[in-house]
């Protein structure tokens, strides 16, 4: 069967950490990486390192599994070759042929033209302007590189064999819902939808084979780059959220000083880029944002990452007993709303640091 992961607000909603879970977890025998490129950055810890992926599947912390890389996926050569070696995955790793490559130039357009870099403030890492190219038809794909010969494959053909024997596929979609070219806050978005109909595109696996579809909130809501975001905390607004201001009230008391209220509160809760290291703005909980995204995604079910972060007491807990009488109840506010089940909670950034739901 097909699962689908996919981004339910801005992106950095913790995909990365649950998809290694979920890859582990669940023994699962494929995970194909989907998504618009390495503009994303996934972060995984596991047995005691830190990796901040944008190429590689974070399900590779599996060391079973086969990883693909989708044709939709903009593929960032050398950033690949690093990021087999960094997790010594070269032996059971296959790219799509028909990959597009970014080149120095997508980089360099990415990070000098001033409506890219200024007003949408994309990540610089190349990816609109290679989707450009490939709307144009001149961009160059996986089967020119030399270096990626030894990678190649026919990924949708692999997966869909896969699929008949009977075999699990995990699919790793990027970026969140919020930056999706359709259906996000146009301009301010990402250069290619980002729902999980498109991650099915990116990996050429049919609608009727997606069984579940699994859409990841943070208990907050973050954006890096520009933007609007309905839900950030201000000076003014933050006496309507009792929780934000104890949260903030935490975050002096540690001594944690910014350039204003959103600044201390991102420092405090460790909020900044995988990719870019830029600061994300923080905002409670999308309510709005994250019932239309389930909606368009076909949610199935629903996650919601980083509740340690502002409920300390349930760091690393696992067990639904665990949890502490408020945040059972902000778990339940939140599947009210957006009308869907949570299926996963997590807890910390360990792969374990997880309350498995599906098990009830
Ligand atoms: P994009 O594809 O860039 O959207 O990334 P992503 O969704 O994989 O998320 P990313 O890794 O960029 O950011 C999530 C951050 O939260 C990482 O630093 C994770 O280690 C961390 N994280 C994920 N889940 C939890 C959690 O439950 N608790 C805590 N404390 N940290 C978490
Ligand atoms: P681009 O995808 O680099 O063109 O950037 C377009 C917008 O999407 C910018 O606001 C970026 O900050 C945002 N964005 C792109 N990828 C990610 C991601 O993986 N996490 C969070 N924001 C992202
Ligand atoms: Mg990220």
């Amino acid at each position: 069967m097909v699962s689908v992961i996919v981004g339910g607000h801005f992106g950095d909603e913790g995909k990365g950490k649950m998809v290694s879970y979920l890859a582990v977890k669940d023994e699962v025998d494929v995970v194909a990486r989907a998504g618009v490129g390495p503009n994303a950055g996934h972060t995984v810890y596991h047995q005691g390192k830190e990796y901040g992926l944008r190429m590689i599947p974070c399900g590779f912390v599996n060391q079973k599994a086969r990883l693909y890389i989708g044709a939709g996926v903009l593929v960032d050569a050398q950033r690949f070759l690093e990021e087999i070696e960094l997790t010594d995955s070269g032996d059971r790793i296959r790219v799509d042929e028909r990959c597009a490559i970014i080149e120095d130039k997508h980089r360099r357009e990415d990070s000098s033209d001033n409506y890219l870099k200024e007003k949408v403030g994309t990540t610089g890492s190349g990816c609109g302007p290679a989707n450009a190219e490939r709307a144009h038809r001149t961009i160059k794909l996986a089967r020119e590189i030399p270096e990626l010969k030894p990678y190649l494959a026919d990924v949708p053909l692999e997966l869909n064999t896969a699929l008949d024997k009977g075999e699990n596929v995990l699919l790793e979609a990027s970026q969140g819902f919020g930056l999706s070219l359709f259906y996000g806050t146009y301009p301010f978005v990402t250069s290619k939808d980002t729902t999980a109909s498109m991650a099915a595109v990116d990996v050429g696996i049919g609608p009727t084979r997606v069984k579940e579809v699994i859409v990841i909130y943070k208990a907050y809501t973050t954006r890096v780059g520009e933007g609007p975001m309905y839900s950030l905390i201000t000076e003014e607004n933050i006496k309507d959220y009792p929780l934000w201001q104890e949260v903030l009230d935490e975050a002096k008391k540690q001594g944690i000083k910014g350039e204003d209220i959103n600044d201390t509160l991102g420092k405090y809760l460790r909020e900044w880029g995988t990719v870019t290291q830029r600061k994300r703005r923080v905002g409670a909980f999308d309510m709005e944002l994250a019932r239309y995204s389930s909606m368009i995604n076909g949610a199935t079910g629903i996650c919601i990452t980083c509740l340690d972060k502002i409920f300390p007491e349930c760091s690393s807990v696992k067990e639904y007993d665990g949890l502490s009488s408020r945040v059972k109840s902000y778990v339940k506010e939140i599947e009210g709303g957006v009308g869907v089940k949570a299926v996963l909670l997590s807890t910390g950034p360990e792969l374990d640091d997880v309350v498995d739901l599906r098990k009830n």
